[in-house]
């Protein structure tokens, strides 16, 4: 009987093991990576900020000389980090990419305009373009220099 009760309770365990495990709570949540349209959205969405910033009167000085295949790479790798899709960074940190080009709030709040008309133009549902603007948003700590 005690044997019996044992291995009953094993296999309750094992079995709410298994569901724990692949059920969609214990997967990472990805819906902001596929709001943004996953691998090819995301490419036209960076691929199309990218050709924002470079023709923004505001901000394309910064852009100068800079090369727009590993800018649209780096970016296209964090945003789909930030969105909880299967990607890794691996680009500079924010301090290093941006020490030195004295940056302040409105050249930042530009580069953020910018992204919002890109995914705009890929149709991404307002309340989704928020979320990824909100992860952003803290990252204006180690990019500007000044405010
Ligand atoms: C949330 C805002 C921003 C994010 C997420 C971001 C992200 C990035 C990333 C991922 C890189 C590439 C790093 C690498 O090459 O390893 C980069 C580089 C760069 N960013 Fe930003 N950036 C932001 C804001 C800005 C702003 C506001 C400006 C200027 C107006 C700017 C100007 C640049 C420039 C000029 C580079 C190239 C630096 C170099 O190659 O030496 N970024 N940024």
């Amino acid at each position: 009987m005690d044997a019996l009760f044992r291995r009953l309770t094993m296999s309750l365990l094992l079995a709410a093991a298994c569901v724990s495990l692949f059920s969609p709570a214990a997967r990472a949540d990805d819906s902001l990576y596929q709001a943004l349209g996953e691998k090819p959205g995301l490419t036209q969405i960076t691929d199309d900020l990218v050709a924002n910033v470079f023709s923004d009167p505001r901000i394309k000085d910064y852009f100068v000389g800079v090369s727009k295949k590993r800018l649209k790479e780096k970016l296209f790798e964090q945003f789909c980090v930030l969105a909880g899709g299967p990607c890794v960074y691996t680009g500079r940190s924010m301090k290093r990419s941006h020490e030195g080009l004295n940056i302040d709030r409105a050249a930042f709040n530009a580069l953020v305009e910018d992204l919002q008309k890109a995914m705009d133009k890929n149709n991404v549902p307002f309340h989704q373009q928020n979320k990824l603007l909100a992860k952003l948003a803290p990252m204006h700590r180690e990019i500007e220099e000044r405010e």
